[in-house]
């Protein structure tokens, strides 16, 4: 609700200019480091998010996503993928790369090991920007043959329009900037 958009708001430190010029850098370390505010959006992430009956796997995109999408997982009652930055995994992988805000950059999964056909998957991050990110993690996924039945952020920086690049895949976001 909105007392839980305020907290995240109260715990986000706002930093212009970082890593590029132009960019206005969303710190959600002060978030992560509160008590309360990190139980609180993973609470919130996993209420907002499909009903768990619907979600067999949660996917964290490397590295913000780890630590939100393992407490996630953990009110689903779900196991956790991590989606990895480039050069992490052994082989064989699932690659691809994307744009980001700033930069590129790829992301992998494993390729064998983990049955991905026909999973039901819940994407979370930490924030969608320009929507790379979490568009490449979907895609990977989708090579792999699972079904991704939606995405979950702490933190949705609207004006970026990521949003539109997911498609029809449901974005919950806890707050919007
Ligand atoms: C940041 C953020 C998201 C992504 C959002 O991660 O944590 O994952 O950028 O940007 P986008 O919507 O424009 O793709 P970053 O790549 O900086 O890495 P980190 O999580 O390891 O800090
Ligand atoms: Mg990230």
């Amino acid at each position: 609700g909105s007392s839980l958009a305020a907290l995240i708001a109260s715990l986000t430190r706002t930093v212009p200019d970082f890593p590029a010029p132009g960019v206005q850098f969303a710190d959600l370390s002060p978030l992560f480091a509160d008590g309360h505010g990190l139980r609180s959006v993973i609470a919130g992430l996993a209420e907002a998010s499909p009903p768990a009956a619907s979600v067999d796997l949660v996917a964290g995109i490397d590295s913000r996503g780890f630590l939100l999408g393992a407490g996630v997982a953990l009110h689903l009652g779900t196991g956790m993928l991590v989606v990895r930055k480039q050069g992490k995994l052994p082989p064989p992988v699932h690659a691809r790369s994307y744009a980001l805000e700033y930069g590129e950059a790829v992301l992998e999964i494993p390729a064998e090991g983990i049955e991905l056909a026909g999973r039901r998957v819940l994407i979370i991050d930490d924030v969608l920007a320009t929507g790379g990110t979490l568009v490449a993690a979907k895609a990977l996924l989708e090579e792999a043959g699972a079904e991704v039945v939606g995405a979950a952020v702490v933190l949705e920086l609207a004006g970026l329009a990521g949003r539109a690049k997911l498609g029809t895949t449901p974005l919950a976001a806890l707050i919007t900037q």
